[in-house]
């Protein structure tokens, strides 16, 4: 790969959050999501590589544009695979609220590999660099606490634990809460609370709990990126959704997952954010340009750049 194409990447999850941000706080989900994918795949085209979508918006039957398998770039140059989630929360960018992202990951083919997941949930366990080697997610959640206090050198009420706000989370939310540790409980947006959890200084060390597995592959590649670690293990809404995992994902899919078994290799990620929140500040308009601030990871060279730009010259890149 040329040193530097990696940047070319960043353009990419830029264009989509400013796409999106022109729709934050309307209450327009679907549109929101739209201008992103939109933007998002223009930018994509315009890049020297014959990419194809692992992850994106679905399958070809149910996504217009960034299914599975769609074919992207110029055609010439390198094989790559390519993760999105153009609109990471977008009940977020719709309601204005914090966390709503702009995310891609990349793997060079020969160089990196990233799991073709199914849409189905995935139970996450996601922790930063210090804590690697010392969580297992088969344990209770309490327990993992107290073995992350420990290696953190914290007291467990000094622990803040991101968790998506849902139902399905009452029991996991009681029982950290019963350790004494804090609940940083999101509406929506797990993916950006696992990143976050991943960077000492935002003050989360850790996410927990059941959200999209989709979303736990592009975490995957920020945990690689960053030297931390990820389990998980599906979580199968219906028999079908497990037949179709069975077709995608190599190996018993019951089983734990380790980092390494939903990406390995060279990887890169990129985010921008929409809105501002735990790890990103989102698209700010000034007068007459706009700031974004992004994050750009690639696992070869262990570099994680904190990038903001301006944009003096608001044609979409395609366009230009
Ligand atoms: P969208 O951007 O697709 O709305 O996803 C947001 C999100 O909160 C993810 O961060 C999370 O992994 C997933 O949805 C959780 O799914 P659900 O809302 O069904 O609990």
């Amino acid at each position: 790969m040329d040193f530097y194409r990696h940047i070319d990447f960043l353009r990419v999850t830029e264009e989509a959050a400013l796409a999106s941000s022109k729709w934050v706080g309307k209450g327009k989900r679907d549109e929101a999501d739209e201008a992103a994918c939109q933007a998002m795949r223009n930018a994509i085209n315009t890049m020297d590589m014959k990419a194809t979508i692992v992850i994106g918006e679905g399958e070809r039957d149910e996504a217009p544009m960034l299914y599975i398998g769609e074919q992207l770039g110029s055609g010439n140059g390198p094989a790559v695979q390519i993760a999105v989630d153009p609109l990471e929360g977008t009940n977020l960018c719709a309601n204005g609220t914090p966390n709503a992202i702009s995310v891609l990951a990349a793997a060079y083919e020969g160089e990196g590999w990233l799991m073709h997941a199914p849409d189905t949930y995935m139970d996450k366990l996601v922790v930063g660099k210090e804590c690697v080697g010392v969580v297992d997610i088969t344990l209770p959640p309490r327990v993992n606490v107290r073995l992350m206090a420990k290696a953190l050198g914290k007291d467990v009420d000094e622990m803040i634990i991101g968790v998506l706000d849902r139902p399905r989370h009452e029991g996991l939310i009681q029982e950290l809460r019963d350790t004494g540790c804090r609940v940083h409980l999101v509406p929506d947006g797990d993916l950006s609370v696992a990143i976050a959890a991943l960077d000492p200084d935002t003050g989360v060390d850790g996410l927990m709990g059941i959200g999209g597995a989709p979303e736990g592959v592009l975490t995957a590649v920020a945990v690689i990126c960053t030297g931390g670690e990820m389990q998980a293990k599906f979580k199968f809404r219906s028999d079908e959704d497990k037949a179709r995992a069975q077709k995608m994902v190599q190996g018993d899919v019951d089983r734990v997952l380790r980092t390494d078994d939903l990406a390995r290799g060279s990887v890169i990620f990129a985010a921008t954010g929409v809105t501002s929140g735990d790890l990103l500040r989102g698209v700010r308009y000034k007068r007459g340009y706009v700031l974004t601030e992004s994050i750009l990871m690639r696992s070869a060279t262990g570099q994680i750049r904190r990038i903001e730009t301006i944009h003096q010259d608001l044609e979409p890149v395609a366009e230009r």
